[in-house]
């Protein structure tokens, strides 16, 4: 398809890949990127055919940060005013799955996008970095809280603070990513897991996504009766009867979803 300048989409069955494609600039994340992405994203969530989507970059980098070049000029009132970099909670208001299929740098923004998906998937050669600091800014599309919440205070505060950089090894151990695989097969594995998603019930995956970020965004006691409503309300549904039948009749569902 080629109504992006910046990234390039396709369907693979239920699932869409989009990958970041400006490769002159490490797929740093312009305002055009933001914009094709949160186009492409939009229409992922709008079609009922997919049910997972995989994002990824390049073997050299997944993203190495916004834009420097974009952002250097800018003043305050500039920045403010378009509320620069707001547009990017339209990508994590995303309803559906994503994966995030990291390779190579994942820095300033890289990280901050990656972190906005629901699974990342790192190859070896992974690295993720706030080093905005050395810019003389800070992370602005989420880094410091989703960091943070992602690895702890203490790591998140040693890396915005001295722009270091994590491997894939150690953002593993800390939590940050699912699981690390070779680099060459990246993205046949975050397909393979966008592919186990997709099989699953879609208002349930749904309801999974949104339950699990609750526990990012409530109390605990809320959160559990957030959980609980969501799930009493997964029996108003026909996949619900589906599930249970065919765990009776030892055979796999076969989803509505509805
Ligand atoms: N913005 C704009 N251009 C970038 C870029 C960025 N974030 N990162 C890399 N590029 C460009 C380089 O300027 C270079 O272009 P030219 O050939 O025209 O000079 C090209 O991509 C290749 O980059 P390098 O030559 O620097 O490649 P390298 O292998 O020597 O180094 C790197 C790789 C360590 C990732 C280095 O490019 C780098 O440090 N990039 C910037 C990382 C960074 O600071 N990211 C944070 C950005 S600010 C931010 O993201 C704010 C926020 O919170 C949202």
């Amino acid at each position: 398809m080629s109504e992006y300048n910046t990234i390039l989409v396709e369907q693979r069955g239920a699932i869409t890949l989009v990958k970041l494609n400006r490769p002159q600039a490490l797929n740093a994340l312009n305002r055009e990127v933001e914009k094709d992405i949160r186009a492409a994203f939009a229409a992922y969530d709008a079609d009922p055919s997919q049910r997972c989507l995989v994002l990824t970059g390049s073997e050299k980098a997944f993203a190495a940060g916004a834009d420097i070049k974009e952002m250097q000029p800018q003043g305050f009132a500039e920045m403010y005013l378009p509320d620069w970099f707001g547009g990017w909670e339209h990508v994590s208001a995303t309803r559906k799955p994503w994966i995030a299929a990291v390779a190579g740098y994942a820095l300033g923004g890289g990280c901050e996008l990656a972190m906005i998906a629901d699974i990342i998937i790192a190859a070896d050669t992974a690295k993720f970095g706030q080093p905005e600091i050395k810019l003389g800014v800070t992370p602005g599309i989420g880094g410091s809280q989703r960091l943070t919440l992602a690895v702890g205070k203490a790591k998140a505060m040693e890396m915005c603070l001295t722009g270091r950089m994590m491997g894939a090894e150690e953002a593993e151990r800390s939590g940050l990513v699912a699981k690390v695989v070779p680099a060459a097969d990246l993205v046949e594995e975050a397909m393979k897991t966008a592919e186990a998603i997709a099989a699953m019930p879609p208002v349930a995956a749904i309801a999974v996504k949104e339950m699990v970020n609750a526990a990012f965004e409530m109390p605990l006691a809320q959160g559990l009766r957030f959980e609980r409503r969501l799930f009493h309300g997964l029996f108003g549904t026909e996949d619900q009867k589906e599930g249970m039948n065919a765990f009776a009749e030892k055979r796999p569902g076969n989803w509505k979803g509805r």
